[in-house]
């Protein structure tokens, strides 16, 4: 695959990005893998990773290792740190994309679909992010006497928005209260985790060409696309690259707490 960054921009460093097995978390992953890091694939079901992993492996420097989890399952989730802090001895960065979508209007939202919706984006990127902290980052804090880590080893988070956080969108109510509160969680994380040198950052995107977006009705999507100042919707790699320039300290080393909208103009913030 096309590099985007200097060749061996993450190299020695290990990753780990939730929803991999398919749409932006996948091309993310590839991504990453692309430029030198240790992929950490984790995903509801363990075929498709295998498969996405397989896909994967041409690209990168280092064969992705595959998690299957439930990222809303608290055993589940501190179980993958846990090995992947087994594996690899440290972790750099965590993306949270794993998403699901239960649309339809207030009226007609059923609990379980508002709770479910809130589960996966909102307890998940809490619960990715704490163990990641609990089991890593904090004891290398404490270990340096409770004094900001300084040591230049790149440790960053970058959490999933969506335009429809800002904007509203009939149909997500539960989406878009989640969304909101991944932006407010990326603020106050960037605030708590600047003493381990890690950056925080989270990505709003605009509607991108994935299985998500597969669902949607043609005419839709492609209204959709016409919404966006640039008339179209995206492709997953114009995610990945943008989660890959912020990854790099080298480019986004003095950038945490933001919110990047990657939406074609479809939301002027
Ligand atoms: N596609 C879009 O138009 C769009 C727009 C804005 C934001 N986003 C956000 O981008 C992210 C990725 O979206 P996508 O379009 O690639 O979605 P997708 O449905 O194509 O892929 C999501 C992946 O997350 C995984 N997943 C779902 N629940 C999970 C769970 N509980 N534990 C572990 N994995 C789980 C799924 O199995 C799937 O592989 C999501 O957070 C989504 O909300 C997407």
């Amino acid at each position: 695959m096309e590099k985007i960054l200097r060749d061996g921009a993450f190299t020695g460093e290990t990753h780990i990005v939730t929803g991999a097995a398919q749409g932006i978390g996948n091309c993310i992953a590839t991504t990453l893998a692309a430029h030198g890091a240790q992929l950490v694939l984790v995903d509801l079901d363990e075929g498709r990773l295998a498969e996405a992993r397989d896909a994967m492996a041409p690209h990168a420097t280092v064969k992705p290792i595959i998690a299957k989890a439930n990222v809303a399952d608290e055993d589940d989730v501190k179980a993958v740190v846990a090995s992947t802090l087994e594996a690899t001895g440290a972790i750099s960065g965590l993306v949270n994309v794993a998403g699901i979508t239960r649309d339809s209007r207030i009226t007609k939202k059923s609990f379980d679909d508002f709770k479910a919706v809130l589960a996966v984006h909102v307890h998940g990127t809490f619960l990715l992010t704490r163990e990641v902290a609990v089991q890593h980052w904090h004891p290398l804090f404490k270990a340096n006497g409770n004094q900001p880590l300084t040591d230049g080893v790149n440790r960053f988070i970058v959490n999933f928005s969506s335009v429809s956080a800002r904007a509203g969108n009939v149909g997500q109510v539960d989406y878009t209260a989640a969304k909101g509160a991944i932006e407010s969680v990326t603020k106050t994380t960037a605030r708590e985790f600047a003493g381990y040198g890690v950056r925080v950052n989270a990505i709003a995107p605009g509607p991108v060409d994935t299985p998500m977006l597969a669902g949607v009705d043609e005419n839709v999507r492609n209204a959709m696309g016409r919404a966006t100042v640039l008339g179209r919707i995206a492709q997953p790699s114009e995610m990945a690259s943008v989660v890959a320039a912020i990854a790099d300290p080298k480019l986004f080393g003095y950038c945490t707490g933001q919110v990047f909208h990657i939406n074609a103009g479809m939301y002027l913030a």
